[in-house]
């Protein structure tokens, strides 16, 4: 029977690479993104491209404020979906709050509430929601795009490192608790991945200390969905499992950098 995946946050970057390769192995695709005209046009894009299989994208924003999820919203989108005939096999948690830039001493508390709430909470809601179905159907996925910095620290990012290492321990307990329902919960950890950042910043890619890995390059998005895909389809035996997608940067004690 055809298998459909559900994908956050796959307008753009990481998440069209998750989309096209689940589409090109023909599963069906429900996707989000957080503007309505972003969302309709990457859906026209990937029913070009994948005509053989249904691709349905929907707007769903996280939070209605700092503090407040909105689960209301990912409740309407399970229903609509569940008025479909639509069932979720395997659910990727790739959407998240980059939460760049937050100085200690500086931004409000209502800064780390942000992030933690959507990288963490939202993906908790996500997940609860998904596993329902999930256990109703005899089993499914969940996937969490979570991040090496879970373990290893970079400056300027102390709630976007705090949720991923939340996210992180989630991904554990959820794995405990829905293993008896054949639910397999698993996270990859990719270090530096190349999106849309890297052509607009040229410059400060072209030094950042994360590119330089024992593999000489870092990940393109095509390899963040390739640890994905092996977890919904191969990884029969695995859960609560992180695959750690990096170039082999978090073995090194320090980035080695070619002199100029
Ligand atoms: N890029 C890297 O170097 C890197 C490294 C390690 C881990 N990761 C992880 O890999 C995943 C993908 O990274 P990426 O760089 O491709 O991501 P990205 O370019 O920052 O895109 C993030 C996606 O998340 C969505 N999103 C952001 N805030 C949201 C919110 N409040 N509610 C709902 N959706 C929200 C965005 O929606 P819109 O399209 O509406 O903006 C966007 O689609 C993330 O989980 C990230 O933490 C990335």
């Amino acid at each position: 029977m055809k298998k459909t995946a559900l994908i956050t946050g796959a307008c753009i970057n990481t998440g069209v690479a998750i989309v096209e390769k689940f589409a090109s192995e023909g599963w069906d695709v429900v996707f989000t993104g957080r503007s309505i005209e972003k969302v309709q046009e990457a859906e026209n894009d990937y029913r070009a491209k994948f005509p053989e299989v249904q691709i349905l994208g929907y707007a769903l924003d996280s939070l209605i404020d700092e503090r407040t999820v909105n689960e209301k919203a990912v409740d309407d989108v399970f229903n609509d979906l569940d008025s479909k005939g639509i069932f979720i096999d395997t659910l990727i948690c790739n959407a998240a709050d980059q939460g760049l830039n937050m100085k200690v001493f500086e931004n409000p508390l209502t800064d780390f509430q942000r992030v933690l709430n959507t990288n963490v909470t939202w993906n908790l809601c996500l997940s609860e929601h998904a596993a329902a179905r999930m256990k109703e159907q005899g089993g499914g996925n969940i996937i969490f795009v979570n991040s090496n910095t879970a373990y290893r620290a970079i400056p300027d990012r102390v709630a976007y490192i705090a949720s991923k290492g939340g996210q992180l321990g989630m991904m554990r307990a959820l794995a405990m608790d829905l293993g008896q329902y054949n639910i397999r919960v698993n996270a990859i950890l990719p270090g530096m991945i190349k999106t849309d950042r890297w052509d607009k910043n040229p410059d400060f890619y072209a030094k950042v200390p994360s590119r330089y890995t024992p593999i000489g390059d870092v990940a393109v998005g095509a390899d963040i969905a390739d640890a994905a895909w092996y977890f919904a389809a191969h990884a029969r035996n695995t859960t609560g499992a992180e695959l750690v997608v990096d170039g082999g940067n978090t073995i090194q004690l320090y980035p080695i950098i070619p002199e100029e």
